[in-house]
Formats: structure tokens, sequence, C-alpha cells
């Protein structure tokens, strides 16, 4: 299934998807966000497009504070009842990041885990982000690119809400990347991400200040 409907509002058409007792997106954080974990600063960390909150969770187990924001209602339920079952505190915040303002400089790590929306939108939304981060502060994503949609393994049917690698370095310019690569990889996250899979990685670094 693809990640998003046509049907309905983005919005409604992910609280339909969310509202189940499973956890579509499984409780296990991403693996890219679990190989680079150790790259982020110790400090707050915001989550972006979080949905039921695996990547907050595990966050917050490794000491950060974390604020969880995504526009499902239904998925930040579910993310404030996993770090309770988790033993963990989280923010979690139900806002549409296209309106939502990122407190600038404020954060050591910003995540942004496949999330997918046009262009302008995504450009926006990572304009306040790297306004967000703190000097030393890193951006760490996972997305699909142009090359899954067809693969039927995840990710939404519209080529124009992938990214490629070369969109995201314009989309962070400013940020220093560290890691950028295109890769081919088998994604087993619930039943809503499964198989192999066409992604882009990006870990980028604001600039310490001298
Ligand atoms: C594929 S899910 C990924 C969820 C989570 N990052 C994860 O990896 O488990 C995409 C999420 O993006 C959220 N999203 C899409 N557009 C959004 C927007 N404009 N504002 C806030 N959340 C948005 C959806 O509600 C959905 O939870």
């Amino acid at each position: 299934m693809s990640d998003a409907t046509p049907t309905s509002s983005p919005r409604e058409s992910w609280n339909q998807r969310y509202d189940r007792a499973e956890y579509v997106f499984g409780t296990e954080p991403n693996d890219f966000l679990r190989e680079v974990a150790d790259r982020i600063p110790s400090g707050p960390v915001l989550c972006l497009a979080e949905g039921e909150g695996r990547n907050a969770v595990f966050l917050a187990g490794r000491g950060h504070q974390v604020t969880a924001v995504d526009q499902s209602d239904v998925a930040i339920a579910k993310a404030k009842r996993l770090a309770e079952e988790r033993g963990v505190e989280i923010e979690a915040v139900v806002a549409d990041l296209g309106q939502h303002r990122i407190a600038p400089g404020a954060w050591s790590g910003i995540v942004s885990i496949f999330f997918h929306v046009p262009s302008d939108l995504r450009g926006a939304v990572y304009r306040r982000a790297i306004a967000g981060l703190k000097p030393g502060g890193v951006f760490v994503l996972e997305a699909y690119t142009p090359a899954q949609v067809g693969l039927g393994t995840g990710g939404p049917g519209d080529p124009a809400l992938t990214p490629t690698l070369a969109q995201l370095k314009n989309d962070l310019t400013g940020l220093e990347i560290e890691i950028g690569r295109e890769l081919r990889r088998e994604v087993i996250e619930g039943t809503g991400h499964s198989g192999w899979s066409e992604v882009v990685q990006v870990l980028a670094r604001r600039a310490a200040s001298r």
C-alpha cells in the first residue's frame, strides 16, 4: 500500500491508516537513525513527521530530550502510548509542518525519516530545520527516492513526493554533508515498509561556531 491515498486530505488518510492497534511502521527505530545516533550531540532533538513515535522513543532512551511532531493526532496518541510503555518521556505535538514554527538555534538534532511531501513544502520545512540546529547540531534523513515508485514495498505512489540526493543537497545548503548517499536496501519496518527499497540517506551538520 502506498503512503497516502488520494481520496481524502493527507491528514485524514494518515489518521485512517494509523487507526489500528498495530504500529504500522513498527516500534523499533529506523535502521539509518540507529546507525548514526552516536553522531547526534547530546541535547534536544526534534523528530519531524514522526508518526507513531518509534524514532522519538529510541532517542529519548538514549538520553535526548525529544519533541515529536506529526499532523496525525491518531499517530501522536500512539507515540505517547509507546513512550509510556517504554518508560521514557517525549513531547508529542500534533501540527502541520507547513505551518509549524521550529525554534531557531535550539536543536542538537533534527530527524526526518520518510517524510514525503511536495518539493516546495519540503524545502520550506528544511530551511526552518537548518535554522533550528545549534552550531554542531546534525540533521538526519532517510527517504524514498523516485526509483522506489512502483516497487510496492512502501512509500508514496507519486515520484514528485520523493527527493533525490541532488535535491536534498540543494535543500540543505549551508550544512556540511557528512553522509549523502542513494542506495538500494532492505527496509523492514512494520507492515508499512517491507522489502527491497530505493532510499536516500543524509547526515548533515551545522558548522560549530568558532
Ligand atoms: C511514512 S510516515 C513516517 C513516520 C515516521 N517518521 C516513521 O519513520 O515511522 C510519514 C509521516 O509524515 C507525516 N506528515 C506528512 N505530511 C506532514 C505535514 N505536512 N505535517 C506533519 N506531518 C506530516 C504523516 O502524518 C506520517 O505520519
